[in-house]
């Protein structure tokens, strides 16, 4: 017999009427998946979000073994039967009706009885395919930029020993041969010989450099330097002018240091296309080697100059941006400084301060 009048009944059929609703709301409408699995690991209830994330419908699943959907290589054991542990929250591939997997966040709690027996497991499961695929595109587009960075990097210093080597070889085609022969062949095979050590260096990528600090003469080095551009400088119309204190000091220094000053005097040379000056001047202040290198280019807008050193930033067609780059890691692992002063349509001026360890023994 019916006991609509009794009004406490009444008020408790309401009461869970009301709370069946917020529970269909909730269930129904939630993006995430909500599963009531039996002790056993069959599928009990499962929510209509499932729909959306493995093509098969609730009725459809209902009475399944809830492993049977999971990637093989993800199942690791029982865990509703074989873990002490109540809750977990696990990623692992789903089977989608189609027959491809979803990546799957799930969390899960055991639902015991007042004696300890579990009688349902509950899951709350979201689809985080697009998140672990985003991650994993981030984490390769990380690597190729490094590879690209480095395989830019390494053309950069292939092409500037190209550079003089092709300024020589065009003044050769425009004057006569001269007595000064000699020089430029040495010259040109110390280059191709940089070319070489370049490449090899390339196959050793994976090492760190193994370029050691020794003491070196600056002058030697400024010297040299200054003599692989006179061909591109007298192309250009460039005057390249030396005020070096004599003697330098040594520098504990790699024989990296020498690509700082060929990046730097190359800017300077491109800077003037209708011709111009170069002054290089290298003096002593204290313990530290100065040296400033001055052109009469088209200079630097100043809000350009603090972009200057960010790899790729280029002004230049043929540019890669990565010339100053390089220089200012190279004087940052000799303990130095690069200052960059310049002004639009004067010039710009390159300041570099190196800590002298020893000084010259003569
Ligand atoms: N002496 C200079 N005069 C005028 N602008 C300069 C000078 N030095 C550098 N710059 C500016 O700074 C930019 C970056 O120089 P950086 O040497 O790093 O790269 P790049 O010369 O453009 O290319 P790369 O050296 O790789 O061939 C240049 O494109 C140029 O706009
Ligand atoms: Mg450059």
């Amino acid at each position: 017999m019916e006991m609509p009048d009794n009004p406490e009944q009444k008020k408790k059929e309401e009461e869970f009427k009301k709370i069946e609703e917020l529970h269909k709301l909730i269930s129904e409408h939630s993006q995430d998946a909500i599963l009531r699995l039996t002790p056993g690991g069959i599928i009990s209830y499962v929510s209509p979000a499932i729909r959306n994330q493995i093509g098969f419908e609730p009725d459809e699943l209902i009475g399944k073994y809830v492993y049977d959907y999971w990637h093989p290589e993800d199942l690791n054991g029982n865990w509703i039967k074989e873990s002490n542990s109540d809750s977990r929250i696990i990623v692992y591939r789903l089977r989608h009706k189609n027959g491809h997997y979803i990546w799957h966040e799930t969390h899960s709690k055991k639902i015991r009885n007042p004696s300890g027996d579990i009688q349902h497991v509950i899951c709350i499961g979201r689809d985080i395919t697009e998140r672990i695929h985003s991650e994993e595109l981030i984490r390769r587009s990380d690597k190729l930029s490094l590879v690209g960075e480095l395989a830019a990097g390494i053309a950069h210093e292939i092409r500037n020993p190209l550079t003089s080597l092709r300024g020589f070889i065009q003044m050769y085609m425009k004057e006569d041969i001269d007595g000064t022969r000699k020089l430029r062949n040495d010259t040109m095979i110390s280059e191709i010989d940089r070319i070489n050590g370049i490449v090899s260096e390339l196959l050793m990528l994976a090492k760190p450099s193994t370029d050691a600090y020794e003491r070196r003469d600056m002058l030697q080095i400024l010297d040299h330097v200054t003599r692989l551009f006179e061909g591109q400088a007298n192309l250009y119309n460039v005057q390249i002018k030396k005020e070096f204190d004599d003697p330098l000091p040594f520098i504990q220094c790699q024989c990296s240091i020498k690509q700082v000053f060929i990046n730097i005097i190359k800017n300077s040379i491109e800077s003037m296309p209708e011709g111009g000056d170069v002054i290089i001047q290298a003096r002593q202040i204290n313990d530290h080697l100065n040296i400033r290198i001055k052109d009469t280019g088209y200079g630097i807008p100043h809000e350009e100059l603090n972009k200057i050193g960010n790899p790729f930033f280029t002004t230049k067609d043929i540019g890669t941006g990565l010339g100053l780059m390089v220089s200012m890691r190279i004087i940052q692992d000799h303990k130095g400084t690069i200052r960059i002063e310049s002004e639009v349509g004067k010039g710009t001026t390159v300041e570099v301060v190196l800590p002298i360890v020893n000084k010259r023994i003569l």
